[in-house]
């Protein structure tokens, strides 16, 4: 079993005397803005290494890692600061706090910033300076992590400081600390690293998450936390380098101005143990049918740190949308979805007014998705990635791409619900016992930023009213 590992419960080694002493009065939730940036400005042609990255990330395109000293394996998202548009955090560390942007990954488990240390981190991003913190502690280890073919490396030093999150301050927590890397463009923009949301077993370091060492010390009202994660408002692309408001984390428990309704909580599936946050799909319903998803295509795990839905059965999904295609070459595993009315018309005017309407994707792709509930619904906005031209014109590229194909991987997840997924609903991920709730969005949030289309024609409403005055003057001349 690669992924799914025992639960080691760290707390059972404290002592009763620091169990008494918790707070009889927890604190209130605490809310963390969220911030949404793009890191790249062509959001279709940055896909493959998106793709790319999920693959890693989860063990489908191999990943080395070890750590000099301790024996120790993990993966590491090594391809993770390509994604498009990471939601990010503020996290502070070191005394007096240096503050970073982190993306908040609820499918990672440790805190990984760069490091003044590193001499090929230039691409500009805040860097972590130990030397600056009277309460850091250099652990005296490094971890060494290359992709298969050895091309990309990473190595880090491993070190022990205070970090502030979300209004929490703890002491002597665990991170890494990047020393060089050879890819470039790594930690982009002014993103420094990555914030873990998952569980212990999966963390490189061996070390509690964050969250989980705040739940262990019984210093979270309730052993759970919310997140809303925003679209952009007006078009569905932040410029890149840019950052809008993404959304609110609540550690400790949920916002309730954020949601609607019950929190339809669904424990996580038989067989698994905490260490991402697993969910079965059920069902998957596309363009009205429903799709009853094998249990041996079923095991999602939630992840925020990615952008798109990856699944094994996404041939079946899309071949249930009308002219659906699969990509090829570097967009394989990829699919795009023709939204145009096919006319056949020589005017010169109505060729671009087509081409306007294409790329506004008129026609909804409808999908939900069903964990053993509801049928949530995903914003056809947030499944259109941008258009493509395959020379017979142009496609929309869907978010949500084949996972890996048969012979299918034991034990591994057959779905990676990111973004394009979460969006859509308020997400609750519960320690104990070990779930994740989704609730619909209040009102209001439900659509919101999803108004506008994609891509460079935000104003798809009126350009489809200036497309069809086109469209008439066009016929009026052609008739007379
Ligand atoms: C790491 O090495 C330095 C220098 O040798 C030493 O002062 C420090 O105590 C070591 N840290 C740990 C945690 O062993
Ligand atoms: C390692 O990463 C580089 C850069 O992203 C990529 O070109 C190469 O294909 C990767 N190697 C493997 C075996 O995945
Ligand atoms: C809930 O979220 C909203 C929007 O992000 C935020 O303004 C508010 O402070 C949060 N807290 C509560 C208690 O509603």
């Amino acid at each position: 079993m690669m992924i799914i590992f025992l639960f080691v419960i760290t707390v059972t080694s404290l002592p009763c005397a620091l169990a008494a002493s918790r707070p009889i009065t927890p604190p209130n939730p605490i809310h963390v803005p969220i911030f949404r940036r793009s890191t790249v400005s062509d959001r279709v042609a940055n896909l493959p290494k998106v793709v790319e990255a999920v693959k890693h990330k989860y063990g489908f395109a191999s990943t080395n890692s070890k750590r000099s000293g301790e024996a120790s394996s993990g993966y590491v998202p090594l391809t993770e600061m390509q994604n498009n548009t990471p939601y990010s955090g503020v996290v502070s560390i070191g005394t007096p706090a240096q503050e970073f942007n982190v993306i908040l990954d609820t499918g990672f488990s440790d805190l990984w910033v760069a490091s003044t240390a590193c001499t090929t981190c230039t691409s500009g991003p805040p860097l972590f300076d130990p030397s600056k913190s009277s309460t850091s502690k250099n652990l005296n280890s490094t971890l060494h992590i290359s992709n298969a073919s050895g091309s990309v490396t990473v190595s880090a030093q491993v070190f022990e400081d205070t970090v502030t999150f979300g209004g929490f301050t703890l002491p002597n927590q665990r991170l890494f600390a990047t020393q060089a890397i050879t890819a470039d463009a790594w930690f982009r923009d002014d993103l420094s690293g990555l914030m873990g949301l998952a569980f212990q077993p999966i963390s490189i370091l061996q070390t509690p998450p964050f969250w989980q060492a705040l739940d262990n010390q019984h210093l979270l009202a309730n052993p759970v936390f919310g997140i809303y994660l925003e679209r952009h408002t007006g078009v569905n692309q932040v410029d890149k380098g840019t950052t809008a408001p993404g959304g609110t984390l609540t550690l400790g428990g949920t916002n309730a101005s954020l949601y609607t309704g019950n929190i339809e909580f669904i424990d996580m599936p038989k067989g698994t143990l905490p260490s991402y946050w697993f969910q079965q799909v059920q069902t998957v319903t596309v363009q009205g049918k429903s799709i009853s998803v094998a249990s041996n295509n079923g095991l999602a795990v939630i992840d925020t740190g990615i952008t798109l839905i990856g699944s094994t059965i996404a041939q079946e999904i899309w071949a249930s949308v009308p002219g659906s295609v699969a990509l090829t070459g570097l967009y394989k595993g990829l699919y795009a979805y023709r939204t145009c009315p096919s006319l056949h018309l020589s005017h010169s005017a109505i060729p671009s007014c087509i081409a306007l309407r294409c790329t506004a994707c008129a026609t909804d792709v409808t999908i939900a998705i069903s964990f053993g509930g509801t049928n949530w619904a995903i914003n056809p906005a947030d499944l259109n990635f941008g258009t493509i031209d395959l020379g017979s014109g142009q496609m929309c590229v869907g978010g949500i791409f084949e996972l890996y194909s048969t012979p299918t991987p034991a034990n591994l997840p057959t779905w990676i619900i990111g973004d394009v997924f979460l969006k859509n609903v308020y997400s609750v991920f519960q320690a104990d016992p070990p779930a994740v709730g989704f609730a619909r969005l209040a009102s209001g949030l439900e659509n919101s930023g999803a108004s506008g289309g994609v891509g460079r024609f935000p104003g798809s409403a009126a350009s489809t009213k200036f497309c069809l005055v086109v469209l008439v003057l066009a016929w009026f001349f052609i008739l007379i």
